[in-house]
Formats: structure tokens, C-alpha cells, sequence
């Protein structure tokens, strides 16, 4: 069980200033540890992000007989078994906070051959899990969850998996990558068609370990995604790149503490995840781009964000899926921006680590922002923040967020319950510190 860690942010008289690296990208880290589990032949990952949830995975794949080494500072050595090699668990799968692992994992566990369960914590207990049980169980998967449709997942074992052809009802990467995970377990041609893009890694990931996966745009943000059942993973090394998600808090911040300066290196900057980029750019932020490389298969940039006064703007609808996880940061810049923010399309920031528009509209209030809540968004309206203590609802992205408001505000933030800030950003307070924040943990 996690401590309870309270934050209290300060204002700071100065700008953040220096070059921070960011933790490696959560997306990719569980999928580098999914991938070398099921691959032929050993694999080393680089970058790794050290958080809760990909550990989670790791002990999933540690309880089914892989063989890892590490992480140590970001390095980890996966002994990978074959698509065919897990061994049954002793215990059930317990993916903590992770919806990325628990809806990722259910799709191979659903092909194995032995019976799983998987079990998380309180938030993720709560999460909506009938969108990747329904295709899988048209799949022939045998899997249930509990009676309204959250975890505990039961899976049961079957013979075989039927390929299909799924049409996803909402935008989502994880869901798309369930489907393509199990997959690779059918006899057959899977496909999966998305309404708008979502991010790729699974995709990019698949076919850096030597299994094709071919992605077809069909117009107007619609993709088709293919892969064919019975192929084989061959064991890779697998760069991660900083996260963009963790990085949009330092471009927040940078951009609304007047005096600010922040190279922010090695950010993967794979266009279905810099949507917050082109919002924050619409808001009037100054974020550049230098040193663009290819990792692996994946886009990386360093990242320089000048302080800019940011102005209010009605963010279109198609950024919702390329910035999913950066509204709570993008609310605060929205919060310090002259002028009124509207967020639409956005319901599915309803069903993450917290409600995010409930969870949002609360602390922004408490801090003497005017938000309008709204069934699918908000409407923030810009000026001063006054300070005042705010809850995380368990959300570590709430936390960070509220953190980085502080330092504008006029008393401080104190915010209730970071614990989970360490799912994905363990060293958080102490790298923001370097750069000239001021929050006591
Ligand atoms: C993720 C996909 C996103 C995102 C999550 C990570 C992934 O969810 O919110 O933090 O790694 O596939 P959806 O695309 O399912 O909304």
C-alpha cells in the first residue's frame, strides 16, 4: 500500500530554467516489456520507465515465467519465452492502477493456454472493461468481467481465437491494441478500424521485433490496422524516449511562469501523441522542436519551451484523442491564459485513473478558478489563481497538474494524495525542484 504523500506547491519569483531528461514513455515501456516477454531470445530495453504501472507488467510476466534482469536505471534485460511460452500463473495478475496493462494483457491472456485473473486497485476497479471483453469474446475468448462491466477480468482458457474484423466504438489505443495483440493469436487476418487516430506503438513496436502489422488510412483520420495470426516476435533492443505526457507538465509550466526557459531532451514526439504540442501553439506557447531523430522507429525531439502569455481558445475536438492524457495540464494553462478555454468531445476523460472533467472542474474551483463543467468538457475562464487545497481523487495526473499551478498562484496549492504520482513520474517533485519549482513533498 502507497504512503500518503502531500504536496504543497509555492509560488517562485523566477522562471524554470535548465535542460531536464524526462522519464521514459509509459506507452512504450509496457509494450518494450510485453514485447521482449514474447519474443524469441533476449532483448535489452533502455530508458525504461520505472513507475508503478510498467512494473506491474513486469511482475505479470516475472509470474509467468519470463526472466528479466533489472531495471536498474532504466535498464532491463528480457529472457523472451515464444508467443507460446508463458506458464500459468500461481496468483492473480494484479495490474495496480494500470488500465494500459490490464486491457493490453487481457488481450494475450485470452490466448493462452491457461485460465488468468486479472485484479487491480480501487481506481482501476472502477474503470469500464466490457470494451475490450465484448471483441475479445467475439474473438471466441472466453473472459468476464464483474457484473458492471469492471475488473476483476476472468479469463478461461480456449483452443483457438477466430480473427475479426472490429470496428472500434471509440477512439482508443488500448483498445485497438488488445484486439491486435490477440491477434496474433487467431487463425487469420485481424482487423481493427479506428474513427480517429490514436497513438501507434503497437504498431511501430510490432513490426520493430519482425512482426508485420500494416496500418491503411481509409480518409478523414480513419485507419484500418491488419495483422495476420502465427507469426513470430524476434527478440529487439528497445530505445524508450522521454515521455511526452510527463513532458507536457514542464511545457505548461514553462509557458505560464513568466521568465522561463526549458529544453526538455529526448521527448518522443510521435504525431499521435503531440496534440498537446498544437494546442498549447494555438494558446500562443513557444515550443520548439530541435534535433529531430528517429529511435527505433519512433520520432524524438529536444523540446525548448520559452514563456509566452498564453490566450483562450476553443480546442477542436479532433486533438481529444492525440492529447487524451495532457487535459488536466492543458486545463492549467487554460486556467492562466487571457480569456475563455472550451474543451468539447472529451466524455472519455470520464473514464481515466479519475473522472478528469469532475476531478478537473473541483480543484480548479477550489483554487478560485471560474469553470463551467460540462457532459463532454469545460469552459475554464482565464486570470488568477488564488491557491487552496485540492484533491487528486487517487490521479496522478491531477496531482502533477495542481503541482504545477502553484507555482503561479497567489498562497499555494496543497494537494491532498500524490502517492500515484510514482505510477508514472517517481522523481516529479525532485526534477521540477531542480528546474525552480518549489513544492514540499
Ligand atoms: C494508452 C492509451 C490511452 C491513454 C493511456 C495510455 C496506451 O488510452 O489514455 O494513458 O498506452 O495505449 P486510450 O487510447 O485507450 O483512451
Amino acid at each position: 500500500m502507497n504512503k500518503k504523500v502531500v504536496y504543497t506547491s509555492n509560488p517562485i519569483a523566477g522562471g524554470l530554467q535548465g535542460t531536464l531528461r524526462m522519464p521514459g514513455d509509459k506507452s512504450i515501456s509496457h509494450r518494450a516489456v510485453m514485447f521482449a516477454s514474447l519474443a524469441n531470445g533476449s532483448s535489452r530495453i533502455s530508458g525504461l520507465l520505472e513507475g508503478e504501472d510498467v512494473l506491474a507488467t513486469l511482475a505479470a510476466f516475472r509470474a509467468m515465467g519470463v526472466k528479466a534482469e533489472g531495471p536498474e536505471q532504466g535498464e532491463l534485460s528480457i529472457e523472451g519465452v515464444g508467443m507460446q511460452g508463458l506458464q500459468a500463473p500461481e496468483t492473480d495478475l494484479d495490474m495496480g492502477n494500470s488500465g494500459t496493462a490490464m486491457r493490453l494483457m487481457s488481450g494475450i491472456l485470452a490466448a493462452q493456454q491457461f485460465a488468468s485473473k486479472l485484479v487491480g486497485d480501487e481506481s482501476l476497479s472502477g474503470r469500464p472493461m466490457r470494451r475490450v471483453t465484448v471483441p475479445l469474446t467475439a474473438m471466441g475468448a472466453r473472459c468476464a468481467t464483474d457484473d458492471n462491466g469492471c475488473p476483476p477480468i476472468h479469463i478461461r482458457k480456449v483452443d483457438r481465437l477466430e480473427p475479426i474484423d472490429y470496428k472500434l466504438p471509440m477512439a482508443s489505443a488500448q483498445i485497438k491494441s488488445c484486439v491486435l495483440l490477440a491477434g496474433m493469436y487467431a487463425d487469420g487476418v485481424t482487423s481493427v478500424t479506428e474513427p480517429a487516430p490514436t497513438r501507434d506503438h503497437t504498431e511501430r513496436m510490432l513490426n520493430a521485433f519482425g512482426y508485420p502489422c500494416v496500418s491503411e488510412p481509409k480518409g478523414d483520420g480513419v485507419t484500418t490496422v491488419r495483422i495476420e495470426g502465427g507469426g513470430e516476435l524476434q527478440a529487439t533492443d528497445i530505445d524508450v524516449p522521454g515521455d511526452i505526457s510527463s513532458a507536457a507538465f514542464f511545457m505548461v509550466a514553462a509557458s505560464i511562469i513568466p521568465g522561463s526557459d526549458l529544453t526538455l531532451q529526448h521527448v518522443g514526439v510521435n504525431p499521435t501523441r503531440t496534440g498537446v504540442v498544437d494546442v498549447l501553439r494555438s494558446m500562443g506557447a513557444s515550443i520548439d522542436f530541435t534535433n529531430p531523430r528517429d529511435v527505433g522507429g519512433e520520432p524524438v525531439a529536444d523540446i525548448r519551451v520559452r514563456y509566452a502569455g498564453l490566450k483562450g481558445i476553443e480546442v477542436d475536438p479532433k486533438y481529444v484523442p492525440l492529447a487524451i492524457d495532457e487535459f488536466p495540464i492543458l486545463c492549467v494553462a487554460a486556467a492562466c491564459a487571457e480569456g475563455e478555454t472550451v474543451i468539447s468531445g472529451a466524455e472519455e476523460l470520464r473514464h481515466k485513473e479519475s473522472d478528469r472533467i469532475a476531478a478537473m472542474v473541483a480543484g480548479l474551483r477550489a483554487v478560485g478558478v471560474d469553470v463551467e463543467e460540462r457532459k463532454d468538457g469545460m469552459k475554464v475562464s482565464g486570470g488568477e489563481i488564488e491557491g487552496g487545497t485540492v484533491e487528486s481523487f487517487h490521479d496522478h495526473r491531477i496531482a502533477m497538474s495542481f503541482a504545477i499551478a502553484g507555482a503561479v498562484c497567489k498562497t499555494n496549492i496543497i494537494i491532498d494524495d500524490c502517492s500515484n504520482v510514482a505510477t508514472s513520474f517517481p522523481n516529479f517533485p525532485e526534477l521540477a525542484n531542480s528546474a525552480g519549482m518549489n513544492i514540499e513533498h
